[in-house]
Parts: structure tokens; C-alpha cells; sequence
């Protein structure tokens, strides 16, 4: 397969270059580019300077051991004592860390940085005397309250590395978590509120505790937040292990010395999926994660502490929760929003409320929730005052650029610039990404690397590939928050990432590099399909099918086909406007056609989708990922797998019982 196939067909010519006042106060310039191209290792010394060592390191690189990198040699650091204490110390104790809200309205708690501090050191001494210590595993299973994050703060006190399971997941992925890193600890809640509703958690801890009891990782204490005062059921109390946190937690001291710890201490395991059923545990260790983590969130998101309030709308469960939520932005003493709850509850303007109330100025969502929003109408968010938004921020998906745009004129004002933040649960942190005060951004394009990171698109021989041409996404240079290993198999850390090409980090993503050498990433490779030899990227064509006024959201699979083997085919969500003219009958086929023939248009006829359906809903992880392999089973007319990580499984049986109207040609 070579990557000069690769068709470059999609035409954006839309430019946006940074507002003057942004760009004349800009925390990082363009010669910070230079600066870190000229003297690599110097440059993330400098980056490591915004922090409070204990030791200073030996070596701010040690690559000797490739794929094992180790940064900031002989440092030493605490995770905790940097996103608290130290801003405490310089006088900003008052200073609102976390403004929390509840889904319930009114339910709502601001956490100054003194407060966060007592809170942390609680926890701590809670967990000490569960018999934590340093290097103990313990797994966090809540939701989005702030016990979640005092938690987190307090392993990394300790050194007690921890694991978030995202509160969306089953009891058995919950135990396959605990049981692979070991935990013996884990912290949950009663439930959590969503869609107004308390939703129990417990019950799957129980589930899990259960099914490890007795075995080589059972866990020896859960502590329970009460945060919904549900009912926990007849067997929901097990005395011999389950604690109350307000029980253990709340008697606790407020002081707590915390010890530095090998800047290469572990600071957590992050479980995401793989190629294979065995979910992998990324492993992410102190001081390099909290020198990538803290300057690209003061970077790329043009941070300033003293006036910004920042919201970053994931959920602590995934990394993004990790990097942007908690560890960036506290050791950045940034303020920032933590919302519960879902978007729509109790009205789709929830959002836009808080971003009103707080005064928010910084915000970093996903395209997926970016869609849903467009799908819903302007009107909504046009009800609230987003005059304080100055940047705005994407990721987990490549933003197909009518979403780019729409969020840009309605959530922005039309001037606040998008940040398409390219990265991955292993990175760590931010890569490729505009900076907001520098580059001239294009809807769709993740654009450059940072300063410090060496990213490149090259073919299958690991070759650069020319501007014009798509390849591989992969990185040259190790970069500080990288993951150092796969928890307890480094064998699977060689082989997953570093085997393709020599000492090259292969992240598993296509990527084209345009006209002036700017990156657009295309998604998973598996994701790109190969349709006569030309290669089309699922996204591409979903930015196609997005574009036309009556599309709220659309998935492409690539099927195999007889004549061109692989062929695009679509399943599209319609905006509410549409779905009414689409049911009188005999609309439905027209709009397929007219939707084949607007693909043709945006992209060029070899994209055109062999096959339509348009459909109530899409099969979505629980990160709001699409589950391609799903709607490939359907375009192929398999059965359908596995569905276990669906958020709504039903959602398959919708599609297929729409699969009987589908427009087959
Ligand atoms: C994969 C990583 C990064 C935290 C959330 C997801 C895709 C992520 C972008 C972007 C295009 C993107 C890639 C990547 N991705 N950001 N800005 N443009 N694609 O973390 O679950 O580890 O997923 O998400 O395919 O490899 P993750």
C-alpha cells in the first residue's frame, strides 16, 4: 500500500489567523519553535523550571534504553505538592480552584486552593491508615465530584500510583482493571446524578470485589462517597471491607509532609483499548508527565492563571480528564469549571449557562459533543452570554470543518480561535496543535507540531513523505509525558508502538501532510479505506456528508466490494429540520441520492458512498468514540459483534431494523 495512493482530494481553503491582541500577549511566540529545534533538551529543561523539584536532575534525557526513556534522571518531585501546596505557599491559597457543579441545580461548591489542600491531605492520611503506601495500587471508580480528584491527589502524595475506571463501565471491566494493576484499594460512591436521576455505582464495585475475593488481587477496602444517598440494597454493605469516606475521611488531620518522590515514580495507570480484547494499562510516571502536561496546557491554550477560567467538559475516567483536568491545570494554578452532569440536563443549554455564570474563557470539549450541539440548533446557545470565550479547544476525533466552524462563529464569537489538539491516552499530552497566538489555523487541521515534539508523516518504508502526500503518524524524538511502559508488559509496549519502524513511536493514526507541510490527521489507520486504489479517509467523507445543510452527523465505513475493494458506505443522522421533510413518502430516497451526489461534489465520485442509511442513532462508546467495526459488520451483512462497550446497545438493533429501507443500489 503506498501512501502516494493516498487521495488528497478534500479542498479547505478557509483561513484563521490569530486575533492581534491575542497574539501580541501570547504566553508562547513562534520562536519558541527555534528555541526548542536548536537545543532540544534544553528547551524542556526550561519547560521544567514552571515546577517544584526537590532534587534537581542529572539528565533531562535518558534514552539509552530505547523504548524506555527516562526524564529528569535523578530528580525528584511531588505531583501533589505542585498542582496544591506550592500555591498555597506563594499566597494564592484563595484563589477558587475548582469551581464544581452538580448536575442537581444549586448543587454546587467552589474549592479554593486552601481548601483543596486540607482536602488532599485528608484523603491522604484516610489512605494511610487503610494501610496505603507508597507504591500500593488503588483504583477510583467515581464520578465527576470533587472527592475524585482529592483522591487522585492524594495517591500521588503518597506515591501510590492510581487507576480511574470511568464510572461508565461494567463491574467486569472494572475487576479486569483492578486485577491487573493490583489495586488494593477502591474508591467509589453510592452513584452519581445523571439525567437528573441518582445512577448506582456501588453495586458494581460490589460485583467486582466479589468476583476477586479470595484470588491473588483481592481488594482489602472500598471506601464509598455518599453522594446520592441512594439505597445500597439488601447486600450492598460488606462490613469487613466497605468504609464510609466521611467516616474515614473527615477526622483526618489537614497536615500531611509529603515526600518527594524518583522523578520516574509512577504516577498512574490508564487503561485504554487495543487491537486485541486485553485492555492495555498506560503507564505514566511523575516528573516528565507534569512538565508536558503543565506547558502545553499553559501553551496551547494561552493560559493566563490570574484572569482565566478554563473548562475542560471530560470526564476524569479518561485522559483527557487526567491531563487537561487535573494535572495540568492545577499545577498551572489555573481556575477552572468540573461539571457532573450530562449536556441536556435539565435543558441543552445546561453548558452554556455554566460558561455564562462562571464568566468560562477557555473551553476544550469533543467534535462529537461539538455535532450534537449543531444538531440541536444555534438558537439554544445564543440564549446565554459567551462574550468571556477567548479560545477554544477540540479533541479526541479529527473536527470535521463545518463543526470547526460552527463552533468557532456560534461558541466564539466568530473570532475566539478553535485549538484541534491532536494526542493520544499514551502521549500523555498535547503534540500537534495550533498554538492560539501564532499559527493561522485551517478548519480540520491539527496543523503543526510543538515546540519540542518531532512528529512526522511518513510511508511504509518509514520515509518522510513529501507535502501533498499521507503516510503514518509517527514521532522521532521522545517528548516528556510519553507513556514509559504497558503495565506489567513491556514486551507488548516494544511490539504495540516502537516494532514498525526502528526507535519510531508508530501512534496508529494516518495522517496527510498538505501543500504547506500542515498536518491533517485522518483518523485510525483502520479507518482509512482503499476504494481502487485510491486511499479515502472515513473522515474525509464524513466531513463531506456534515457539510450538507441537512446532516447532523454521519459515520463512514470502508466495505470490502467486489469491483473496487473497498467501498465507502455511510450511515447519516439527519438534523431535526430534515427528518420531517424525509418521512413524507418517497423523500428518503431522493435525499440519499441528492447526499451521493453532494459526496461526489465535496470530494470527487470515487467517494461517493456505495450505500446510505440514514439512522436514529450511532453506535458510540462510552467516550463517545464511534464504533466503526459495528457499522462494518452491518455494511457487510455479517452479524453483528461484540457490543460490550457500547453506551446504548440498543442502538444496533435500531440500525438494523432500518437496514431493511436501506438504498442498496
Ligand atoms: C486517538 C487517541 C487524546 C485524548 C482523547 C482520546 C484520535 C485524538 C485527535 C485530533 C484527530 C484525534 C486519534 C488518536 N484523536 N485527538 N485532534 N484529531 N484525531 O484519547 O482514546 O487515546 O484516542 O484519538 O485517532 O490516535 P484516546
Amino acid at each position: 500500500m503506498s501512501s502516494e495512493t493516498l487521495s488528497n482530494l478534500s479542498h479547505e481553503d478557509r483561513r484563521f489567523p490569530p486575533p492581534a491582541d491575542l497574539a501580541a500577549s501570547a504566553n508562547v511566540k513562534a520562536d519558541a519553535y527555534d528555541a526548542a529545534a536548536n537545543d532540544f533538551e534544553g528547551f524542556w529543561a526550561a519547560q521544567a523550571e514552571r515546577l517544584d523539584w526537590g532534587q534537581k536532575w542529572e539528565r533531562v534525557l535518558n534514552w539509552d534504553n530505547p523504548p524506555f526513556a527516562k526524564w529528569f534522571e535523578g530528580a525528584t518531585i511531588n505531583a501533589s505538592v505542585n498542582c496544591v501546596d506550592r500555591h498555597v505557599a506563594a499566597g494564592k491559597g484563595d484563589k477558587v480552584a475548582i469551581h464544581w457543579v452538580g448536575e442537581p441545580e444549586d448543587d454546587t461548591r467552589d474549592i479554593t486552593y486552601a481548601q483543596l489542600q486540607d482536602e488532599v491531605n485528608k484523603a491522604t492520611n484516610a489512605l494511610i491508615s487503610l494501610g496505603v503506601e507508597k507504591g500500593d495500587r488503588v483504583a477510583i471508580y467515581l464520578p465527576m465530584i470533587p472527592e475524585c480528584v482529592f483522591t487522585m491527589l492524594a495517591c500521588a502524595r503518597l506515591g501510590a500510583p492510581h487507576t480511574v475506571v470511568f464510572g461508565g463501565f461494567s463491574a467486569d471491566a472494572l475487576a479486569s482493571r483492578v486485577e491487573d494493576c493490583g489495586a488494593k484499594v477502591v474508591v467509589t460512591s453510592d452513584g452519581g446524578y445523571r439525567r437528573g436521576a441518582p445512577s448506582a455505582l456501588k453495586p458494581a464495585v460490589d460485583d467486582a470485589v466479589a468476583k476477586l475475593a479470595g484470588g491473588e488481587h483481592a481488594v482489602e477496602h472500598v471506601l464509598v462517597v455518599r453522594r446520592t444517598g441512594q439505597d445500597l440494597g439488601e447486600n450492598g454493605w460488606n462490613d469487613d471491607v466497605d468504609k464510609w469516606w466521611h467516616d474515614v475521611v473527615d477526622g483526618q488531620s489537614s497536615e500531611h509532609e509529603a515526600e518527594m518522590h524518583d522523578s520516574e515514580h509512577p504516577l498512574y495507570v490508564m487503561y485504554t483499548s487495543g487491537t486485541t480484547g486485553k485492555p492495555k494499562g498506560i503507564l505514566h510516571t511523575t516528573g516528565g508527565y507534569l512538565v508536558g502536561t503543565s506547558y502545553t496546557h499553559w501553551a496551547v491554550f494561552d493560559l493566563k492563571p490570574d484572569t482565566d477560567v478554563y473548562w475542560c467538559t471530560a470526564d476524569v475516567g479518561w485522559v483527557t480528564g487526567h491531563s487537561y483536568l487535573v494535572y495540568g491545570p492545577l499545577a498551572n494554578g489555573a481556575t477552572q469549571v468540573m461539571y457532573e452532569g450530562v449536556p441536556d440536563s435539565p435543558h441543552k443549554g445546561r453548558w452554556w449557562e455554566i460558561v455564562e455564570k462562571y464568566g468560562v474563557t477557555i473551553f476544550y470539549t469533543a467534535p462529537t459533543a461539538i455535532r450534537t450541539f449543531m444538531k440541536w440548533g444555534r438558537e439554544i446557545p445564543d440564549k446565554f452570554d459567551l462574550s468571556s470565550v477567548r479560545v477554544l479547544g477540540s479533541v479526541g476525533e479529527p473536527i470535521n470543518p463545518e463543526a470547526y466552524v460552527w463552533y468557532r462563529d456560534t461558541i466564539g464569537a466568530g473570532k475566539a480561535p478553535v485549538v484541534d489538539t491532536w494526542w493520544q491516552t499514551e502521549t500523555g499530552q498535547i503534540l500537534i496543535s495550533p498554538l492560539p497566538g501564532v499559527t493561522e489555523a485551517k478548519p480540520g487541521s491539527a496543523m503543526t507540531p510543538l515546540p519540542g515534539i518531532d512528529a512526522d508523516v511518513v510511508n511504509d518504508e518509514g520515509e518522510s513523505v513529501p507535502d501533498g502526500s499521507g503516510g503514518y503518524l509517527i514521532l522521532r524524538k521522545p517528548w516528556p509525558a510519553m507513556l514509559r511502559t504497558i503495565w506489567g508488559d513491556d514486551e507488548r509496549y516494544k511490539d504495540t508502538y516502537w516494532s514498525r519502524w526502528p526507535d519510531v513511536y508508530f501512534a496508529g493514526d494516518g495522517a496527510k501532510k498538505d501543500e504547506d507541510g500542515d498536518v491533517w490527521v485522518l483518523g485510525r489507520v483502520d479507518d482509512v479505506m482503499n476504494v481502487s486504489g485510491h486511499r479515502l479517509s472515513t473522515t474525509e467523507i464524513e466531513s463531506a456528508l456534515v457539510s450538507h445543510p441537512k446532516v447532523a452527523e454521519a459515520a463512514v465505513v470502508g466495505a470490502t466490494d467486489e469491483m473496487t475493494g473497498q467501498a465507502p458506505c455511510a450511515f447519516v443522522i439527519l438534523r431535526e429540520s430534515a427528518i420531517a421533510e424525509a418521512d413524507e413518502p418517497g423523500e428518503g430516497g431522493d435525499l440519499v441520492q441528492e447526499l451521493r451526489n453532494h459526496v461526489a461534489k465535496e470530494i470527487g465520485a470515487i467517494a461517493k458512498p456505495r450505500q446510505i442509511l440514514v439512522v436514529p442513532e450511532l453506535p458510540k462508546t462510552r467516550s463517545g468514540k464511534i464504533m466503526r467495526r459495528l457499522l462494518r459488520d452491518v455494511a457487510e451483512n455479517r452479524e453483528i459483534g461484540d457490543v460490550t462497550t457500547l453506551a446504548d446497545s440498543s442502538v444496533m438493533n435500531l440500525i438494523q431494523s432500518g437496514m431493511s429501507g436501506s438504498s442498496d443500489e
